[in-house]
């Protein structure tokens, strides 16, 4: 790949579509746009596949972490994996053979990345991944399938913790391209925290704060394998009223999430909270559903929960970079530096286990923990080596 890039400008584009790939994104992008160096120009641009198109799933996460407006957007919305997978393939192409970029850049393990991917690879295209060789080994979920297929045809692969590099080399991947460079969505997490942004969602939930940790739990559940089973999600939503006798559990929901409780007629179980509004607050002995939140008010209400239950994989990073005691609601984890760092159990989903592993982690208050280069600096480190291997 070295030297083999024609003259002018460096053409980079990054691709986002799913709400993830925001946070991953937005400090590549700044890092990009700060590139001064004599003789190099590099164009940035920015592709948004339309994967997640909700204000909640996408636009606020772009005000949030000041990305600039996408030059390209595919919208692409719902449909089946191979629906969306296709039409991602499809689109991106035409974009890919007007812009001729010299570099394809995706993030993460979402149906867009994998169908960016493939796309340019197809065209001659050098792809970069970044979240690579991370692995739940459980291919029944879509995101395994993404990664693995992602990662055998990138060129540079920008990894988050070593494991991911001896999985990438244990599946033939050549070590000159694998990049250890920490973690994007550290980066976020820290020039959020730099910026000075603060959410008020606690004041207006009315949750008060004694000495750190609030008293309340937050739960994200969005894979099909526990909400789109109704013997599943009802077991969970009867876990978390048991868990909310303990202290209020709130509960951002993903609309898919959202959509199987009023399918399975869980809805009436739950109090529907509008941050802001005035009636309901979070109580004991009801669970709050919330719609997704903020990136700033989703940081908020994971650094001071006393405990968050997710299925979610960069909540198991941001909780162990806050501190503060994560179970997961799976069976596997594709990051298990988080387990290492003592901040993250992986209960499985059976819902007595892991309300028995909530009630542990309530007598918990780990310490943060910086895993090596999860020091927001990532981002500048993959555009050194994208600048030196093009
Ligand atoms: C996708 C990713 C998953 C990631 C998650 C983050 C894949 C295979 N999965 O899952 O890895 O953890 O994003 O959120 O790419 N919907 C809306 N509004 C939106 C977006 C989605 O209502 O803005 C609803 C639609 O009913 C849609 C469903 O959510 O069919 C699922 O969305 P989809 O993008 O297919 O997958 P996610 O579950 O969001």
């Amino acid at each position: 790949m070295k030297g083999t890039r024609r003259q002018g400008p460096m053409k980079v584009i990054s691709v986002v579509g799913a709400r993830p790939n925001l946070v991953k994104i937005a400090p590549i992008l700044r890092a990009l746009a700060a590139v001064r160096r004599p003789s190099l120009s590099i164009e940035s641009r920015l592709v948004d596949t339309g994967q997640h198109y909700d204000d909640a799933m996408s636009a606020s996460l772009f005000r949030d972490l000041e990305i600039p407006q996408p030059h390209c957007s595919l919208r692409i919305g719902s449909g089946s994996h191979a629906e969306q997978t296709a039409a991602t393939l499809s689109a991106f192409e035409t974009v890919l053979l007007q812009e001729q970029p010299d570099l394809v850049l995706v993030v993460g393990d979402v149906n867009s990345t994998l169908a960016a991917a493939l796309a340019a690879t197809k065209l001659g295209i050098p792809v970069a991944h970044v979240e690579a060789g991370l692995r739940s080994f459980d291919r029944r979920m879509p995101e395994e399938i993404n990664r693995r297929l992602t990662d055998a045809i990138a060129e540079l692969l920008f990894t988050t913790e070593a494991q991911a590099g001896d999985n990438l080399r244990r599946e033939g991947i050549a070590s000159e391209n694998i990049f250890f460079v920490g973690n994007v969505m550290v980066d976020s997490l820290r020039w959020t925290q730099r910026s000075g942004r603060r959410s008020t969602l606690l004041e207006r939930l009315d949750l008060r704060r004694d000495a750190g940790a609030a008293d309340y739990a937050v739960v994200t559940l969005h894979r099909p394998s526990n909400v789109d089973s109704r013997e599943q999600l009802t077991g969970l939503v009867d876990m978390l009223t048991r868990l909310s006798e303990d202290l209020p559990v709130l509960f951002p929901a993903h609309p898919r999430t959202r959509a199987r409780l009023e399918q399975f007629g869980l809805g009436a179980r739950l109090d529907v909270v509008t941050a802001g509004a005035e009636g309901v607050r979070p109580r004991h002995g009801r669970v709050c559903l919330l719609d997704p939140l903020p990136y700033v008010d989703c940081l908020q209400a994971l650094a001071e929960a006393r405990v968050v239950l997710t299925d979610s994989g960069g909540i198991q990073e941001e909780t162990t970079c806050l501190g503060t005691p994560c179970v997961t609601v799976r069976d596997t984890t594709e990051r298990p530096i988080t387990v290492e760092a003592g901040t993250n159990v992986v209960a499985g989903t059976d819902p007595d286990t892991v309300l028995e592993y909530a009630r542990d982690a309530l007598a918990k208050r780990p310490a943060p923990c910086a895993p090596p280069l999860w020091d927001g600096q990532a981002a500048e480190r993959i555009v050194d080596v994208v600048i030196d291997r093009l």
